[in-house]
């Protein structure tokens, strides 16, 4: 019989334990959960009385069509290697999302592995992409000058951050605790260096990243970015060619960004390889609320009708009216639906991540060609993309 309760202080060793079969966390990694083990994110799943599994349970917001959505991020997820493949994972994912569906219309998580996700609703959301040059293939001047990202500077460059954000699909909103935890430490404890540039007086770009090894070197290092930001063309040449001030015992730079970035474009030559991709999951938990929690584009007039098979939440079938006009959606009980499909298929639906013909020739989705078309207007945007990892 399993069991699903929130973790207490008392769990954390077990949970700790847990994770590391898992992930191969190492000391340090072991040190920072006991220090700051966030006892209230963590659910525990217990078998015939012992814990048998994790999850932790984050919230935050990505920004959607402008618009920041709040959600939940799952990770963390554990089974104890002896108790796999009977069951606990799959109970201990349903009885977390009916817990998360009456606070938030989504949830959003980085997979090791996907039916588990799929089968609890889960659909692809978008990409966390690494792209990957060599240092001397980047601008070696910069028209400004970049200076230190100190603490004082979080809440201007989260201002930065946050206007930039709302002009993309699927970045995470960060609390001043985001930053520290996310963006400025490092799991395997490498120094982080941090630089920001200005103009006028405003942020207009920062970078923070730390120094690794490069791949197949004996000792020359790849600057390892965790967050490149630019919202200029000065900035952006003066980013890249303060990484490229470590050319001389460095070899490459690793940076995550968009699927198609067009930092690219600010290199002389094309030498960018995909240094990696890793494909995150959503889950529509609450589907009108979702619908209507996220933005669209300001001059789209338009409505459809859509039904939804969702066997964990029945309450999300409709079907459903979406009217959208002035940025903004509107969802109402409707009679009949033009487009009909699983909730996995409406969650890369609705982030913008894959067009609605394209579900359908996943065997997603059925919809008449006038609803394909509605759809491809509504949800059309820039693919979703998340920096961060969770
Ligand atoms: C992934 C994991 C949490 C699944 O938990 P579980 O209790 O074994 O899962 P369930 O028994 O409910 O099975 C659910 C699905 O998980 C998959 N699964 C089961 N055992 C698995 C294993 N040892 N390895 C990989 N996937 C497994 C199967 O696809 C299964 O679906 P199916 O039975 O329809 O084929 C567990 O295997 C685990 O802790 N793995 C290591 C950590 C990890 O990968 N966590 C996920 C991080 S996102």
């Amino acid at each position: 019989m399993v069991t699903i309760r929130p973790a207490t202080r008392d769990d954390v060793e077990r949970v700790i334990a847990l994770r590391t079969q898992a992930f191969n966390i190492n000391e340090h990694g072991r040190d920072s959960m006991r220090k700051d083990p966030r006892v209230e994110e963590v659910r525990v799943a217990e078998v015939d009385g012992s814990v048998a599994g994790t999850a932790r349970a984050i919230s935050f917001a990505h920004f959607f069509g402008g618009r920041a959505v709040e959600a939940v991020g799952i990770s963390g997820v554990a089974v104890a290697a002896e108790a796999r493949g009977r069951g606990v994972g799959t109970t201990m994912m349903r009885e977390l999302l009916k817990e998360l569906r009456p606070r938030v219309p989504i949830s959003s998580l980085y997979p090791a592995t996907v039916p588990i996700y799929r089968s609890a609703g889960y659909g692809f959301g978008g990409v966390r992409t690494f792209w990957k040059t060599r240092l001397d293939a980047l601008p070696h001047t910069g028209p400004l000058s970049a200076s230190p990202f100190t603490d004082d500077d979080i809440d201007e460059v989260n201002d930065a951050y946050e206007r930039f954000a709302s002009g993309t699909n699927g970045l995470v909103r960060r609390s001043a605790d985001w930053w520290q935890r996310r963006v400025f430490a490092d799991w395997e404890n490498r120094i982080v260096y941090r630089y920001l540039v200005r103009e006028g007086g405003d942020v207009t770009g920062w970078i923070v990243y730390m120094l690794s090894k490069a791949d197949g070197e004996s000792w020359r290092l790849n600057v390892d970015v965790r967050d490149l930001v630019w919202t200029t063309q000065a900035a952006g040449r003066t980013l890249l060619s303060l990484a490229a001030l470590h050319r001389s015992t460095g070899q490459s730079m690793t940076w995550p960004g968009p699927p198609t970035d067009p930092l690219a474009d600010l290199i002389a030559e094309d030498p960018l390889e995909n240094g990696g991709t890793f494909r995150w999951m959503l889950r529509l938990l609450d589907v009108p609320a979702a619908i209507e929690a996220r933005g669209y584009p300001q001059l789209v007039e338009a409505s459809v009708t859509i039904a939804v098979r969702d066997p964990l939440f029945p309450e999300n079938e409709g079907p459903w009216r979406i009217e959208v006009g002035g940025g903004q959606a509107k969802v109402f009980p409707a009679e009949q639906a033009d487009a009909t499909g699983d909730v996995q298929a409406w969650a890369s639906i609705w982030a913008s991540l894959h067009r609605a013909r394209d579900v359908v020739r996943i065997g997603g989705l059925e919809a008449t060609p006038l609803a394909l078309e509605t759809l491809e207007l509504i949800f059309g945007g820039p693919m979703p993309w998340i920096a961060d990892f969770f």
